[in-house]
């Protein structure tokens, strides 16, 4: 069991946001996932001139989670400016889906603040997981 300091996972996920590449948006986003064992992976969004090619910060901090050997999330932050809360697109809930459950805990930060946690059931309620295909 980890004793998550989620502090510190939003605090990843802003460092994440100051490396965006989003010169078409001007919307930088940054991810960070706490997993079961630990670690702690962050990713920002990527555009790209062929707008529908850009990816999403979670997906880049997923990236970097399978990459470095992980594959249970325990926690995953999410910063980004503006007014309204800078919640995963519908995309990246089913991502994060992949490799968390719906007790999940979803937090969605901007600049070093939490401003508001979820957990992914309340987000993507009756979800499609690797479960249902066996
Ligand atoms: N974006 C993310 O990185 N994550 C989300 O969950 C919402 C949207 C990015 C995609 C695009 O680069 C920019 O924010 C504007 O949509």
């Amino acid at each position: 069991m980890v004793t998550a300091d989620y502090s510190d996972l939003i605090e990843h996920a802003r460092a994440a946001m100051s490396r965006a590449y989003a010169p078409y948006s001007n919307f930088p986003v940054g991810a960070a996932i706490l997993t079961d064992t630990g670690n702690i992976y962050s990713g920002c969004n990527v555009e790209n001139a062929a707008y529908p090619l850009g990816n999403c910060a979670e997906a880049s901090a997923i990236s970097s989670m399978i990459m470095g050997g992980d594959n249970s999330i325990a926690a995953i932050a999410v910063a980004g400016f503006g007014d309204e809360l800078c919640t995963p697109c519908g995309g990246c809930r089913q991502r994060i889906r992949e490799f968390a459950d719906e007790a999940t805990p979803v937090l969605i930060g901007d600049n070093n603040t939490i401003r508001y946690t979820s957990t992914l059931g309340d987000l993507l309620p009756l979800s499609f997981g690797p479960d249902n295909l066996n």
